[in-house]
């Protein structure tokens, strides 16, 4: 396993509850298979202690960068927005929200004139769960009751824009957008997004078509090659520039459903259901818990080191793994791992950074 004990956690996910408006079909938390039961929901006292204890490790380990808080998880965030806003405005008057950057990942939905004017004033970056246009979207995010939810996230996004938020969308690669991908990417132009933040589907209900491992370093491939037909140039693709940056040595070690390379424990860590992992897909995985939420960071970074000794892969002999850094971890533990189309799109992305 490459693991550089220098790493730190740079990025917290917080989940504040598992409750939700929506019933989205692909959800691996809302899974109707596998429900979350009891549903343990964080207070404004509890996300003040995980705050503050995100505060004492940057103090104690004297970080220059800020740690990315960012609230998401196996519920929607704003059912929390009472708690979340009145945690953060706590630690805000202490000043202690120097040392951090707040994020939410939203279904949008719930976005309303004083909830996003408040998140303006708490300087929390919002990103909206949105699969693209209504043929895509309305596919597989729905209300709880059935209803479809598109209408419902674009007047989420309209509030964003008045209050002059970059519009950030974080749509789930399902076979619908693999399938319309132009559609999609026609889509986006016209809506003129800021960024887009595609989220490799996984752990999915067994009704799901679900998409490979394989299929997905595809489909990336696909999708820059896209966006060049496109030639946009005010549209970020949040993933493609992860790897990028991988390729050209700066790798953000974050997930590699989102991003280049995993940091699963070392570098980022989720609060679930007042439980610690080292990433949301290792949930209710007793081999990956690393402890409860009042616990401090560090320790959780320092039993995640000890968990890790235990797996070996065969990365050290590779030719790519400085621009890989990290795989899923729990991937390269599967004893099906087979790398070989991750490495083709490694590669590919750097042919394309020496042309
Ligand atoms: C679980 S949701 C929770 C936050 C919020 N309710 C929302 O919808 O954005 C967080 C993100 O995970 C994505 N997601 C849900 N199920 C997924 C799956 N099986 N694989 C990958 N991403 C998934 C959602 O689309 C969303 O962008």
């Amino acid at each position: 396993m490459v693991l550089d004990i220098i790493e730190q956690i740079e990025k917290v996910c917080i989940s504040p509850n598992s409750v939700c408006n929506f019933a989205c079909r692909y959800c691996y938390f809302y899974n109707p298979e596998n429900p979350i039961f009891p549903q343990k929901n964080l207070t404004e006292a509890d996300i003040r202690t995980i705050l503050d204890k995100i505060y004492d490790y940057s103090v104690k380990f004297n970080l220059k960068k800020k740690i990315k808080v960012i609230f998401v998880g196996s519920g929607e965030p704003l059912l929390s927005w009472k708690e979340i806003s009145l945690a953060i405005e706590g630690y805000r008057s202490e000043g202690n929200h120097k040392k951090v950057k707040f994020y939410m990942v939203t279904n949008g939905s719930l976005l309303s004139d004083e909830i996003v004017r408040k998140m303006k004033e708490l300087a929390i970056i919002p990103s909206v769960s949105l699969d693209g246009p209504p043929l895509i979207h309305n596919k597989n995010r729905f209300y709880s009751n059935g209803n479809p939810t598109f209408d419902a996230v674009m007047k989420g996004i309209k509030v964003l824009r008045r209050f002059n938020f970059r519009i950030i969308i974080n749509p789930t690669i399902t076979r619908e957008l693999v399938d319309n991908i132009d559609l999609f990417f026609k889509f986006i132009a016209m809506e003129k997004f800021d960024k887009v933040i595609f989220g490799r589907m996984i752990d999915v209900p067994s009704f799901f078509p679900p998409i490979s491992y394989d299929n997905f370093y595809k489909i990336l491939e696909v999708i820059y090659n896209r966006q060049k037909i496109y030639n946009f140039k005010n549209i970020e693709i949040g993933n493609i520039e992860a790897f990028q940056k991988a390729v050209k040595g700066e790798p953000e070690r974050v997930c590699t459903l989102i991003g280049s390379c995993c940091g699963a424990g070392t570098t980022n860590l989720i609060y679930l259901q007042k439980e610690v992992y080292p990433c949301g897909r290792m949930f209710n995985d007793k081999n990956w818990l690393l402890g409860e939420f009042d616990q401090n960071i560090e320790f959780f970074q320092e039993k995640m080191i000890k968990k890790l000794e235990k797996y070996e892969t065969k990365c050290s002999s590779c030719d790519l793994r400085n621009v890989c850094i990290r795989d899923c971890i729990l991937e390269t533990s599967s004893y099906l791992y087979n790398c070989q189309t991750r490495k083709e799109f490694l590669r590919f992305m750097i042919n394309e950074l020496e042309k």
